[in-house]
């Protein structure tokens, strides 16, 4: 059957789509989304209900997932880089598949933004010895950043090892695919900026040098899933954790011209958020973005449904990501049909706590 002619020209949100291997119902996409409720390091039950209550986005990401424990830099993250993780994910791609959903499991290695305490006092890595402004959230409380140590050149093959081996343990945990989190000021992010990369060696320097690492991790995970089961998330406007890059477009429009030689399933832009132009972005439309992506597109970044519609309809994306309003609505793909009212999610209940703010929103049919 060729799915394809079943796909209207001018898309909404509620048209459905191909990505990967996927037939998905429609275009929303729950954004990844730390939650900071597994503690041990291993999902729960709770996180089954939660996911399993949002199964009717067309593709659901999970939550920043650290591929090892060099990776964590937050308490409560779930891992997936032992046996017991994988075991305990499986319980949620079992239950999201049940419901028809797919999901793909977000890679993460935090880099620079962890601390000492989860490291048995060794200092988190980075591409270059730059601590980052502001704090770490550790098991107890908010301490100021370190400056984080600079990873030798004969230990980024390490690494990539150590994605394989995550990669590995997602499929076999029953994840759709995987996306490889390079935005947000995480360790790919800072390899990729020339503000926290000062390397000399072939990681750092021109932008071929610069793309260099993650160019290799999507390439080791195009061998373990797949190219059609690898996303890449990218923040080219990101100011989070302290980021910044002295010529933005010329290291994000060089990589998506690499990656459209690789057939992904998709490369995932979030938009310049408020708190990003408040700090003095280097803003890149999504329309450069675009131009210079050939494949699958989602974008994320403060999107309601009208501005979701219009960004589809201009082709400026194929899918758009939510995240607080997937928080607050299990059912937006419904909400979003029926053109039913949203509930408003609770900041103050985002990070850690318990089903309060997490899986106690209400969905219409309740
Ligand atoms: C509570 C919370 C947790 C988040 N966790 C992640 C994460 O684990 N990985 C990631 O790439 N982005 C994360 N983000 C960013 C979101 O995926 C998204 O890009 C951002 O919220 C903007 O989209 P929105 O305006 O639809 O919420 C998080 C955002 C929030 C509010």
């Amino acid at each position: 059957m060729n799915l394809d002619s079943k796909i209207p020209s001018t898309p909404t949100l509620l048209s459905p789509i191909n990505i990967g291997p996927y037939h998905l119902s429609n275009r929303l996409v729950m954004a990844p989304l730390t939650r900071m409720r597994a503690p041990d390091s291993c999902p729960t039950d709770l996180m089954t209900t939660y996911y399993a209550q949002r199964a009717s986005a067309g593709l659901i990401i999970s939550e920043a997932t650290p591929i090892s424990t060099q990776g964590v830099g937050y308490p409560a993250t779930p891992g997936i880089y032992n046996e017991s993780q994988v075991k305990s994910w499986k319980k949620i791609t079992e239950a999201v598949h049940a419901k028809k959903g797919h999901i793909f499991m977000q890679l993460w290695h935090v880099g620079r933004i962890s601390h000492p305490d989860f490291h048995g006092g060794q200092l988190p890595v980075a591409p270059s010895a730059i601590a980052p402004k502001g704090n770490a959230i550790t098991p107890s409380g908010m301490q100021a950043f370190v400056t984080p140590r600079a990873l030798e050149t004969n230990e980024i093959s390490g690494i990539i090892d150590d994605y394989k081996r995550a990669a590995q343990n997602a499929l076999d945990a029953g994840f759709d695919g995987i996306e490889i989190h390079s935005a947000n000021g995480y360790l790919l992010d800072e390899f990729l900026r020339d503000g926290t990369n000062k390397r000399t060696d072939i990681y750092g320097g021109s932008v071929a040098n610069r793309a260099r690492f993650l160019l290799e991790v999507t390439d080791a995970l195009m061998g373990v899933c797949g190219a059609d089961r690898v996303g890449i998330r990218l923040s080219p406007s990101g100011t989070f954790n302290d980021m910044s890059d002295s010529n933005p477009e010329s290291i994000f429009v060089y990589l998506l011209k690499q990656l459209n030689l690789l057939e992904l399933a998709y490369v995932h832009v979030v938009d310049a958020l408020e708190g990003d132009i408040r700090h003095g972005a280097n803003v890149i439309k999504l329309e450069t973005l675009r131009a210079a992506y050939n494949g699958t597109l989602i974008v994320c970044g403060g999107y309601d449904q009208t501005r979701a519609d219009e960004t589809l309809a201009k082709g400026l994306a194929d899918a758009v990501a939510f995240g607080q309003l997937y928080i607050a609505n299990p059912d937006l793909a419904e909400r979003f049909k029926l053109k039913a009212p949203l509930n408003i999610p609770d900041a103050s209940s985002f990070y850690g706590g318990t089903e309060k703010g997490y899986t106690d929103y209400p969905s219409l049919t309740e």
